[in-house]
């Protein structure tokens, strides 16, 4: 077997991976830990409001960091999140352990070694995507909606297209449709984001809904939800 000559470094500060790596890892680690626990201590992290188990529009999102995995999760539903979380996870820490036995060459040039620079690629490619896929995603479905300021002429306009729109099916001050629920007070019991988040996907407040997608504009659905939003 030809090996390739270990580069210069290497053989300029050979040295051994115990004790003297493993050391200089455990005194960065220690490191590393106090700088965090001395952030932690010194800059106060803001919390965010208690939680409250009766609000059905709170969004539970992961930091940006962790983004990527959340949307990796969103393709595995049902019985299969087990592959997501535990096996899948699993397997990457597995291979992480036994990859200095499966791979002993010395060198560390990219170029020489096409396929784990390749994985390498594919995995930061993979990461950044599924985090942007996460991203826009919620984009799309309104979840991180910035709402212009309500204003009586938008509630006129969102209570016409209410009743065109919406009124064959929902009930709305004892007149209109019964195949929905009433909304006379939906403002008591929804803030206008998720009113928004409905209108644009309606399955979310249940799968088998039959409630029908209504393609209303940026402007009608705002009017529509600032209309909506005030009926308390
Ligand atoms: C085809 C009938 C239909 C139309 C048209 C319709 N909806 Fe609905 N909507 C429903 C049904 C049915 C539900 C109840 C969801 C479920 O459990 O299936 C619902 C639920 C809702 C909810 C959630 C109510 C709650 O208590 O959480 C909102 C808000 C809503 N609709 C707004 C609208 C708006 C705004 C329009 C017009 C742009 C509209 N709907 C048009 C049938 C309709």
């Amino acid at each position: 077997m030809t090996r390739d000559a270990p580069c210069e470094k290497t053989e300029r500060s050979l040295s051994l991976f115990y004790p003297h790596h493993l050391f200089l890892e455990g005194v960065t680690a220690v490191l590393a830990f106090l700088a965090i626990a001395l952030l932690a201590f010194v800059w106060q992290v803001p919390l965010e409001e208690m939680a409250d188990p009766g609000d059905v529009t709170y969004v539970p999102r992961p930091e940006w960091y962790f983004l990527f995995y959340f949307q990796f999760l969103k393709y595995f539903e049902g019985q299969l999140v087990v592959v997501g979380t535990c096996i899948l996870p699993a397997l990457i820490f597995v291979l992480l352990i036994l990859l200095p036995f499966l791979d002993k060459r010395e060198t560390t040039n990219i170029r020489k070694r096409p396929v784990a620079a390749g994985i390498c690629l594919l995995s930061v490619f993979s990461v950044v995507a599924l985090s942007v896929i996460s991203v826009v995603e919620d984009d799309l479905h309104g979840y991180r909606m910035e709402l212009p300021p309500i204003t009586e002429e938008q509630i006129a306009e969102g209570k016409d297209i209410f009743s065109r729109f919406c009124q064959i099916c929902h009930s709305m001050d004892g007149k209109g449709g019964f195949i929905a629920p009433d909304l006379t007070q939906i403002g008591s019991r929804a803030n206008r984001v998720y009113i928004e988040r409905v209108v644009l996907q309606p399955q979310i407040v249940s799968k088998t809904t039959i409630m029908s997608l209504v393609p209303l504009s940026d402007t009608e659905r705002h009017a529509v939800s600032a209309y909506l939003s005030r009926k308390k």
